[in-house]
């Protein structure tokens, strides 16, 4: 009884200090990527990493000036110029987990064959890039989808 509710307490007190850390501060992208106009575009040619690492990753700038020779649409040219000569891919990702957590995309798209969607909703539609994430994926909804697919449950498994 007793250990329950310590575990309880627990729980409260966790979702207390994620509660106060949210939401995150707003982030700023080099600018207003637009996924519904790249609709015909895989997601995997943009986020190399989906299939086959950890990390889905984010395109770097050679994938956008191969289909965009100049700036595109309503684009500043100065603004495409810098962002054509970034050595390093210049997106800010906004989907974070903490350091004890390991997550991979391979896990869960090759082999889980899970859509995109069920963990980040409906950004690969959006026309603007999200602030913050959209999607709150705390521990409970990894256990409770794991739980379902009857995939591990194990501490160790998600916390190395
Ligand atoms: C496989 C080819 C392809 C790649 C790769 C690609 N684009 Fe595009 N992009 C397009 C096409 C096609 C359109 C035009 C869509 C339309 O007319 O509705 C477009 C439109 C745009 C527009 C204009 C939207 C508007 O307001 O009219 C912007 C901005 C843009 N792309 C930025 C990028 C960036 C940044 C990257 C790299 C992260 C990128 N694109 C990568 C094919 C591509
Ligand atoms: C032409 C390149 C391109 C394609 C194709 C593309 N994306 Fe993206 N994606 C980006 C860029 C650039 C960003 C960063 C700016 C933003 O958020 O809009 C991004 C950001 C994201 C993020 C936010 C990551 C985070 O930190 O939370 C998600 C999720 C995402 N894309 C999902 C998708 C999905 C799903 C598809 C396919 C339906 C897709 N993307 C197709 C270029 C692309
Ligand atoms: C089972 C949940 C889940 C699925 C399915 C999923 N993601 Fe993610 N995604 C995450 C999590 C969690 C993170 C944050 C990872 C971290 O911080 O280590 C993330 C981060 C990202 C990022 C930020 C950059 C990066 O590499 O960390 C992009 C882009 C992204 N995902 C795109 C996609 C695309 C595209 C798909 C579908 C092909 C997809 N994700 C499917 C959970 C998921
Ligand atoms: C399916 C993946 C998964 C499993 C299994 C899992 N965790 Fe977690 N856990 C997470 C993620 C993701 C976070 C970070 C997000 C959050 O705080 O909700 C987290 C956060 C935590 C935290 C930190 C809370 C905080 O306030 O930062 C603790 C402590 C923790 N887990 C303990 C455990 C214990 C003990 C087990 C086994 C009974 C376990 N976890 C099983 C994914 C998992
Ligand atoms: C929508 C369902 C779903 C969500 C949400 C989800 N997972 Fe998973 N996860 C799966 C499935 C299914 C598998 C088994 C994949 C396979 O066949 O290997 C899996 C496998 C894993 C594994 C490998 C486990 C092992 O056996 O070693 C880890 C680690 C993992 N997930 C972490 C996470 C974390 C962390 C989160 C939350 C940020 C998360 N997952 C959210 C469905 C999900």
């Amino acid at each position: 009884m007793s250990r329950a509710l310590g575990l309880a307490a627990y729980a409260v007190g966790c979702s207390l200090v994620w509660a106060m850390a949210w939401p995150p501060p707003a982030v700023t992208q080099p600018l207003a990527f637009d996924h519904a106009r790249h609709a015909g575009v895989a997601c995997g040619v943009c986020h190399a990493g989906v299939e086959s690492s950890s990390r889905a990753g984010f395109p770097p700038s050679a994938v956008c000036v191969a289909c965009h020779a100049s700036a595109p649409g309503q684009v500043d040219g100065r603004a495409w110029e810098a962002l054509s000569r970034a050595a390093s891919s210049p997106w800010t990702p906004v989907t974070r987990l903490p350091e004890h957590t390991w997550f991979s995309h391979r896990r869960h798209v090759a082999l889980a064959r899970l859509d995109c969607a069920s963990c980040h909703g409906d950004v690969g539609r959006r026309t603007t890039p999200p602030p913050r994430n959209p999607v709150r994926l705390a521990m409970s909804d990894c256990v409770a989808c794991h739980r379902h697919e009857g995939a591990s449950e194990d501490c160790a498994a998600c916390h190395r």
